[in-house]
């Protein structure tokens, strides 16, 4: 399973491009790569060689093996041979004083006699310094791998070649494995010391980058989370990923169905068999007592406190550090630093292949020694060690005592918001229990109630009410008075986003008052009124909420705000808030503010976690700010609180739709769309979509934006508040950026049916996608464009205008359509001071967004100011055709241009980009745009990165590459970029980096 593209790495790249750049100056050097077995040396190696081939470069190539006994000059040898293979001979001339000791390590360039030449390490590198700079080639590349195995000779050599190659043609590039004493590593220090060589030291991947590679090698665009689990052991080694995979694969535990790849969990694979090997060698070289002391501290785990071994292993202390010395000079082990005690296996699968390697019932009795001793050592078993004892308790097969752990570990990773923990660590309590042949049936119920508390507070209804009605069920038949724990069931169930589930939460929450009755438990009762209290607000029913959410407020301030009492004050405070919210933010804040402090002093995290996101939205509705929604964004990613994390990508994705960043856009309401599908919300998944969508459609991309919405009317057909969105805001823009202003009337008017429909559809819509937590979103900006279109086409503004207001869409960016819809309709009726103040507030309502919405608009309402003598239609006309022309939006600014000439105004020449157009260029017919899109090839960039910069579509893009492609008459885009590039004779080290990028990605199809 190798990987087909280079992960990462640019940053090294760079700096290999620029010493191979050097050496085609003659400013030649010598390169050190250096970094763990397996982190991909050898992989950029290749990318240098491949990036000199294409130069011309003369490249020869040799390494060093593992051996008992070196032998001199391998590496050399092999590569000399390398050379005379492809016919290389030693010039005359330049080279006959060293022909002789050449002949002596080449067959084919041997001469009679040549035996007796004098051979050194000085020789050999003049030799090898003469021939890399043979006339003829534009520089010369040699390579040497594996350096840490070399022959001194060879290592001789390398430090006769790195002290002269300053001035030279030449590019000495070498690896190396710097995590063991070597006679490598030490020329390497003492090169390096004396800057006669560069290091460049190869680290480890990061988790992106890993989940980015497994991708690549699997040839998917999306990773599986199974499959990430599988790559836990990697530690950012591109050789362990790959070797995972490659073992999963053969093992069928990562198996390639019809819709991609997933994981068989009844197969378990283990440490990849090549990586096993080298540990177990190392292993085997350990002392019997070394060997015992490091088996214990592979038990603990993968980072370890070496206090625990001497009762673990069952040796003394000094036993124990002397094996700890052992494996450590052996690369098994490393200290981790600050930190005086604790150790940790160099990487996740030494010590899972040790732990393999164990026999069932060795592993059994060392881990209950460990758990024995964790716990005498950390009593209460705090932070980690509560999960650790638990694992090793499971791996000594005292099954029960493990899962009442890691129920206990689940409870307090809940207070602490970290449900995505919580949840995993209750499952893996619940699996346990299961496998035990159920002997504890009131653990495992205790377990699964916490879970659904989880589930609950993370918002996956889907899941939730699947695992409450069999609980319920099977708590009558364990506990004779289950009404109380039922009931608390039952509210969880409501609580899990009533504002997608209204019904269920309905059908719960009544359940949960009967079991309540008769009970006179004032927790119940509190609880109850606060999850109604939520219910109502979600159902638009306001009165009815506030009163709830005081009432249950008041009885959890008469008990003292702790326990399930600030709970429930936390919950009432938030359905106080979001009421307040509609119409006095600063009441709404005071309210959050409060609940997030009795949230943080309680540690109820989640809450705290809601809250923060509460204020963070208070801020976005205030000012625009999206920093704090950011932020907590990445805490409720980072913490599992899906639901919140997706109303975050939501509410963001929606915001930056109507910037210029639409890329950010696309990518969060994608992120959306998956967290969406994960909880089961199909309302969260269509507007997810319809971003999406719009962005499309925004981009010029008619097909793409039709699909889509398509996509999203499949999933909830015949909602109203989907089709007013779908074809009064997508279809809309859709044929307006296409300048296509008569299909956008007739779809603004089918859609106004849709948007009447919404409005008089019971309270909807007030929970997390309401008017007043994302004003312009879904349908909310239909209103805003029909306002806009009935101006355009002589229709009833004032009415479309009213509609708005009575949505509560007379907001935000909607206020700038409905402002120049009303400056038609008073420059109609003659007030034409009015009518231009009005197109000013038009434009300053849209200023802090894209700037084509104010050039839409003003295309729009154009025609009116003209006839009716109002506001600058030749100025806004003007300005518009150039800005659509920047933005490729070709259409719109051909009408602009239109509307300008009908008015009898002079047009700007079309096609006009920003670069100056050079004779020969001009003599093949390119425009200035192309040429503009000519330059940023030659420079390497993709053509989505081009778009961006020019602000243009990707369609577009390509539709100028295609041209010149075809007036340059290349053969097809690659080609095109290496004629560009010599055209530009760009050889910044950024733009050649680039470009090689590029040259990648064109030759493996993906631009
Ligand atoms: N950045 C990367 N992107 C994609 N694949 C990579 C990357 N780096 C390494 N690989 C792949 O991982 C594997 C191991 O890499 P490589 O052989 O370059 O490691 P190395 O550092 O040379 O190791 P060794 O010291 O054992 O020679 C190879 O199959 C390689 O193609
Ligand atoms: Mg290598």
């Amino acid at each position: 399973m190798l990987c087909p593209v280079l992960i990462g790495r640019s940053a090294e790249v760079r700096a290999l491009t620029d010493e191979l750049d050097g050496a085609g100056r003659s400013d030649g050097g010598t390169v050190l790569l250096t970094g763990d077995a397996g982190v991909g040396k050898s992989r950029l190696v290749r990318e240098v060689i491949a990036d000199a081939a294409a130069r011309g470069c003369l490249i020869l190539t040799g390494r060093a093996t593992e051996s008992a006994v070196p032998v001199p000059f391998r590496p050399i040898s092999e590569a000399l041979m390398g050379a005379a293979r492809s016919g290389i001979v030693p010039d005359a001339r330049s080279t006959s004083d060293y022909r002789a000791a050449l002949g002596t390590l080449v067959p084919e360039w041997s001469h009679p006699g040549d035996g007796d030449a004098e051979v050194s390490a000085v020789i050999i590198g003049e030799a090898l310094l003469r021939m890399l700079s043979l006339p003829g080639w534009p520089a010369g590349l040699l390579v040497l791998e594996d350096l840490h195995w070399a022959d001194p000779e060879t290592l001789a050599i390398v430090e006769y070649l790195a002290d002269n190659v300053a001035d030279s043609r030449i590019l000495v590039l070498a690896t190396l494995r710097d995590a063991e004493p070597s006679a490598g590593l030490k020329l390497l220090r003492s090169l390096t010391a004396r800057r006669a060589a560069m290091r460049v030291h190869v680290r480890r991947l990061a988790p992106r980058a890993v989940t980015q590679m497994a991708a690549a090698c699997l040839n998917v665009t999306e990773v599986p989370r199974a499959v990430t689990r599988l790559l836990a052991d990697c530690d950012g080694l591109p050789f362990a990923v790959e070797e995972i995979l490659a073992a999963a694969v053969s093992s069928g535990e990562l198996v390639r169905g019809t819709v991609g790849w997933h994981v068989n969990n009844d197969v378990v694979t283990g440490v990849p068999s090549s990586i096993a090997g080298s540990v177990r060698n190392r292993i085997a070289g350990l002392g019997r007592q070394a060997r015992n002391v490091i088996v214990s501290a592979a038990v603990l785990g993968r980072q370890f406190d070496w206090a625990l071994l001497p009762s673990v292993a069952d040796v003394g202390e000094s036993e124990a550090l002397e094996a700890l010395h052992e494996a450590h000079d052996v690369q098994l082990i490393e200290p981790v630093s600050a930190d005086g005690g604790t150790f940790r296996f160099r990487h996740s699968l030494t010590r899972a292949a040790i732990v393999s390697d164990l026999l069932p019932p060795e592993l059994a009795s060392r881990s209950a020694r460990a758990a024995e001793a964790i716990e005498a050592a950390h009593p209460g078993l705090p932070d980690v060690w509560c999960e650790l004892v638990a694992e090793l308790r499971a791996a000594s097969g005292q099954t029960v005592g493990a899962a009442r752990l890691l129920l206990t570990a689940g409870r307090r990773a809940l207070r602490q918001g970290a449900l995505a923990s919580a949840i995993a660590v209750l499952r893996d309590a619940h699996k346990l229990l299961a496998n035990a042949g159920n002997a504890e049936p009131a653990l495992a119920m205790h377990v699964e109630e916490v879970l659904a508390e989880a589930l609950a507070l993370s918002g996956d209804y889907q899941q939730l009410s699947l695992l409450a009605e069999d609980l319920i069920a099977r708590l009558n038949a364990i506990d004779p008075n289950p009404r109380r724990r039922q009931a608390l069931i039952r509210i969880r169930a409501a609580s899990a986003r009533p504002e997608d589930n209204a019904d269920a939460a309905a059908a719960h929450l009544s359940a949960a008052t009967e079991l309540a009755h008769g009970l006179d438990d004032l927790e119940l009762a509190s609880r109850i009124d606060a999850v109604g209290a939520r219910s109502a607000l979600a159902g638009g029913e306001l009165d009815q909420a506030a009163q709830l959410a005081h009432r249950s407020l008041a009885s959890a301030e008469a008990v003292g705000l702790s326990g399930w009492a600030a709970e429930v004050a936390v919950e009432s405070l938030d359905v106080i808030g979001r009421r307040e919210r509609m119409r006095d933010l600063g009441a709404a804040r005071a309210a959050f503010e409060r609940a997030h402090k009795l949230a943080d002093k309680q540690a109820l995290g989640v809450w705290r976690i809601r809250m923060l996101h509460e204020l963070a939205t208070l801020d976005m509705l205030t000012d625009g700010a999206t920093g704090a929604l950011m932020e907590v964004s990445e805490l409720a990613h980072e913490s599992g609180v899906l639901s919140i994390a997706s109303v975050i990508d939501l509410q963001l994705a929606n915001l930056w739709s109507l910037g210029t960043d639409l890329d950010r856009a696309l990518v969060t309401a994608q992120r959306c769309e998956r967290g969406a599908a994960q909880l089961g919300s199909s309302r969260m998944d269509v507007m997810a979509i319809c971003l999406q969508a719009l962005v499309a459609a925004i981009q010029g991309d008619c097909r793409g934006a039709e699909s889509q919405a398509e996509r999203a009317e499949a999933i909830m057909p015949d909602d109203a508040e989907v089709l007013a969105t779908t074809i009064g805001q997508i279809r809309v823009l859709a044929a307006l950026f296409r300048d296509d202003v008569d299909r956008a009337v007739s779809y603004s008017r089918a859609a106004r049916v849709y948007l009447d429909k919404a409005l008089g559809a019971p309270g909807r819509g007030r929970g997390f996608y309401s008017p007043s937590q994302a004003p312009v979103i879904a349908r909310g900006r239909s209103y805003g464009l029909h306002a806009l279109l009935q101006a355009a086409s002589d229709g009833d503004i004032s009415g479309a205008v009213a509609l708005a207001e009575t949505a509560g869409a007379a907001v935000s960016w909607n206020r700038g359509c409905l402002a120049y819809a009303e400056a038609v309709l008073e420059g109609k009726s003659g007030k034409t001071e009015r009518a231009t103040a009005l197109a000013d507030e038009g434009y300053a309502w849209f200023a802090p967004f894209a700037p084509w919405w104010n050039r839409l608009a003003r295309r729009l309402v154009a025609p009116a100011a003209l006839r009716d003598g109002w506001g600058e239609p030749v100025a806004w006309l003007r300005d518009a055709a150039a800005g659509f022309e920047g933005t490729g939006h070709d259409r719109l600014a051909a009408a602009c241009r239109g509307l300008l000439r009908k008015a009898g105004e002079r047009v700007p020449r079309s096609g006009r980009g920003q670069a100056q157009v050079p004779p020969q260029m001009r003599r093949l017919g390119v425009t200035s745009r192309e040429m503009d899109v000519y330059l940023l090839v030659a420079q390497g960039y993709s053509n989505a990165d081009i778009a961006a910069r020019l602000f243009i579509s990707p369609k577009t893009v390509e539709t100028h590459v295609a041209n010149l492609v075809a007036k340059t008459g290349q053969a097809g885009r690659r080609e095109l970029v290496a004629h560009a590039a010599r055209f530009a004779g760009s050889r910044s080290p950024e733009a050649r980096t680039r470009l090689t990028q590029v040259l990648e990605c064109v030759s493996s199809g993906c631009a």
